[in-house]
């Protein structure tokens, strides 16, 4: 293997070390790689149920490989970046799981989760406009079918999602948009919440701009207990974590990314898939790395179907 090459590919494990947190795709570009994605194509067989899924998958799971332009500029020589790593909670940090299996929790209608979802929010955007700032603007809840089988859990808002109010709308959600279709679904029919309803970012003296970061375990300890009040009211079958701080946080476990995803958790007796961020597959767009998250998705697609046919 060529030095360039190693140096890549020691990139790459380390990103899933930490989580994938932050590599700046300049320094990427210039890793001497021949321009070209490093990793190995695998064959993958696929079914469509309708033209917009069967275009999804394309995209997400077979699209071409995404190609690295050379650019004219030099190598950044600056040192890299502290990439902000998440240690291990001190389970005392933060707020406990409730008690018991989410199946002992009142079972409701859709129209009473909504409701219950509706004031809630309203109660959390009312609690957490204390921690409002220049940083978070705004407080983002979480959005999508009360009655949601299915919901994903990032971290936490980025730029976008605090522009808006909604969480995973920027190249990331986009990006989490064409896996929900491949998987069969839509964005109405999931549910999309974080651990944190704020954004965490920090100064980057390097790149001069405020960066999202993953959220401190303070900071989860804020957003915590909102999310367990909203997975009790959706009660849905299966959860699909995104990122290392997700999983982490949600059901306490202090492996690394590439220990976790492909195993099932659980969280209060629901089925708990940890899968990488999409925001991580931007910037490892590798033919291995979909096929990674494309496999961890069709074993909760299975999941789901099987779990439908053991309740009739
Ligand atoms: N990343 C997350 O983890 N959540 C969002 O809502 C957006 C980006």
């Amino acid at each position: 293997m060529s030095r360039a090459r190693k140096i890549a590919h020691q990139w790459l494990a380390a990103d899933e070390a930490m989580g994938a947190e932050d590599v700046p795709i300049a320094r990427r570009a210039n890793t001497g790689v021949g321009g070209k994605e490093v990793g190995i194509k695998t064959p993958v067989v696929v079914r469509a149920e309708s033209e917009t899924q069967l275009s999804a998958i394309r995209r997400f799971e077979t699209g071409r490989p995404v190609e690295i332009k050379r650019t004219a500029e030099p190598a950044i020589r600056a040192p890299r970046p502290e990439v902000v790593r998440v240690v291990p909670v001190p389970e005392a940090a933060l707020p406990p799981v409730p008690p018991g299996a989410i199946s002992e929790e009142p079972q409701l209608t859709r129209a009473e989760k909504s409701e219950r979802l509706a004031a809630l929010a309203d109660e959390a955007h009312q609690v957490l406009a204390a921690y409002l700032s220049d940083v978070a603007t705004r407080v983002v809840f979480g959005e999508g079918d009360p009655g949601a089988q299915l919901m994903f859990i990032g971290e936490g808002p980025g730029l976008e999602e605090d522009r808006t109010g909604r969480p995973f709308v920027g190249r990331a959600g986009q990006l989490l948009d064409k896996m929900i279709v491949a998987m069969g679904f839509t964005r109405e029919r999931v549910y999309i919440g974080n651990i944190c309803k704020l954004r965490a970012a920090s100064w980057d003296d390097l790149a001069q701009r405020l960066k999202d970061r993953p959220p401190t375990a303070a900071e989860a300890a804020k957003g915590l207990p909102w999310l367990h009040q909203q997975i009790a009211i959706i009660q849905p079958r299966v959860i699909v974590t995104l990122g290392l701080p997700a999983i982490r946080y949600l059901v306490g476990v202090t492996e690394n990314m590439g220990a976790l995803r492909g195993h099932w958790h659980e969280y209060r007796g629901i089925a708990v898939m940890p899968t990488y961020h999409p925001a991580y597959l931007l910037r490892a767009y590798s033919p291995e790395n979909r096929g990674k998250v494309w496999s961890d998705l069709q074993a909760v697609v299975k999941r789901l179907k099987e779990l439908d046919g053991s309740s009739g």
